[in-house]
């Protein structure tokens, strides 16, 4: 039977970073920006790691579900900002939570990070392994970007999504089907070039950026473009969805542009789409689940809801992922 999603909660840094506030030191316009990407804010986690921006979102999770930390059998953690190389931030959750019977891990596909930890965690509970797991989607990018590229300084911002992930005796709810890829030839276009035992840490990585987010960004572009608009329509004509039975495409928010192209390719509207970038960013493995929770609050995202979740990030990875939304 299908795994669904038993609970929902998001949380965003509460400092707001402005187009106007990069105009001040680089190059930039928020008229440039909101053209050619459609964000016109972002928030910062001022301090903290990202295990910060899970807790609150996971603990209103559990608090909604009426559990507590004795009813979390797992954790997975997508992220490419984990608070340490090791220990995952999984264990750093687990123990921030009081979580005592729990295992986990974190997991890297970069923007297709909740893509890729939502089937991993769905065939865990699907095949009995695991009854109640926390996936956390959470990134602080603001601890990877480097704030002299104009590039990439306007892109991201920091939050985290939490769902709790449980298996039902109903086959017309939940997870139906999904398409993933990877695609190593793409690595060279987006990476942090730094710090795994590529190329470990020195004095020389630190003076040239290595350690931040390293773009091609045409190249992500239109590989994201081309990416994640084929996979949803192949998943589309698997599953025979016309789309006027979708109800709502639920996208990575990386930019707007690589948004409208997909739902073009899909042949909806774009009020069927969630878009909150233009308040948030891109913030990685947050991005999906921080737009379900906030449609879902604001009830827009309603029980029997058809729903096509797309990505596409670093890897290169990509996917879709086909869900009827049952809370
Ligand atoms: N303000 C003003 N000008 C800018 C800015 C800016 N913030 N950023 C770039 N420019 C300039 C460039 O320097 C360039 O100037 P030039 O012609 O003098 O050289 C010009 O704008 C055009 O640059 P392009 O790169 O062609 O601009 P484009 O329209 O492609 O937009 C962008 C750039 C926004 C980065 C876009 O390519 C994009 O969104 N790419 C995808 C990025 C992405 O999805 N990354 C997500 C992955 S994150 C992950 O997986 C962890």
């Amino acid at each position: 039977m299908p795994a669904i999603i038993t609970s929902i909660a998001h949380y965003v840094p509460s400092d707001v970073y402005t187009n106007e506030y990069f105009e001040k030191y680089l190059d930039t316009s928020h008229e440039w920006i909101m053209e050619r990407t459609g964000i016109a804010e972002r928030r910062f986690a001022k301090e903290g790691a990202n295990s910060d921006l899970i807790i609150p979102a996971a603990k209103e999770c559990m608090e909604k579900r009426g559990i507590g930390p004795d009813d979390i059998d797992c954790i997975i953690i997508p992220t490419v900002t984990p608070d340490h190389m090791f220990p995952s931030t999984a264990c750093v959750v687990q123990n921030k939570l009081g979580i005592k019977k729990a295992w986990g891990f974190d997991l890297s596909a970069a923007c297709s990070g909740f893509l890729f930890a939502l089937i991993t965690a769905s065939k865990l509970v699907e095949s009995g392994a695991v009854k109640r797991l926390l996936l956390c989607g959470s990134d602080k990018m603001s601890s990877i970007v480097n704030f002299d590229d104009r590039a990439q300084a306007v892109l991201f911002g920091d939050g985290a999504g939490v769902v709790l992930i449980e298996n039902s005796d109903d086959p017309d709810y939940g997870l139906q089907d999904f398409i993933l890829q990877i695609d190593g030839s793409g690595g060279q276009y987006l990476k942090q070039v730094a710090g795994g035992s590529f190329k470990p840490a020195s004095f020389e990585t630190v003076q040239n950026k290595e350690h931040y987010i390293y773009q091609d960004g045409q190249a992500v572009f239109k590989a994201a473009v081309k990416g994640m608009a084929d996979v949803t329509v192949e998943i589309m004509e698997k599953n025979g969805l016309r789309s006027e039975d979708i109800a709502w495409l639920v996208p990575h928010q990386a930019n707007l542009r690589i948004i409208t192209a997909t739902a073009k390719r899909m042949g909806l509207e774009m009020d069927k789409v969630m878009v909150n970038i233009e308040k948030y960013g891109n913030t990685t493995a947050g991005t999906i689940p921080i737009c379900l929770s906030e449609w879902y609050q604001s009830g827009k995202l309603k029980k029997g809801d058809k729903i096509i979740l797309a990505g596409f990030g670093a890897g290169f990875t990509w996917g879709a992922i086909y869900f009827i939304w049952n809370l």
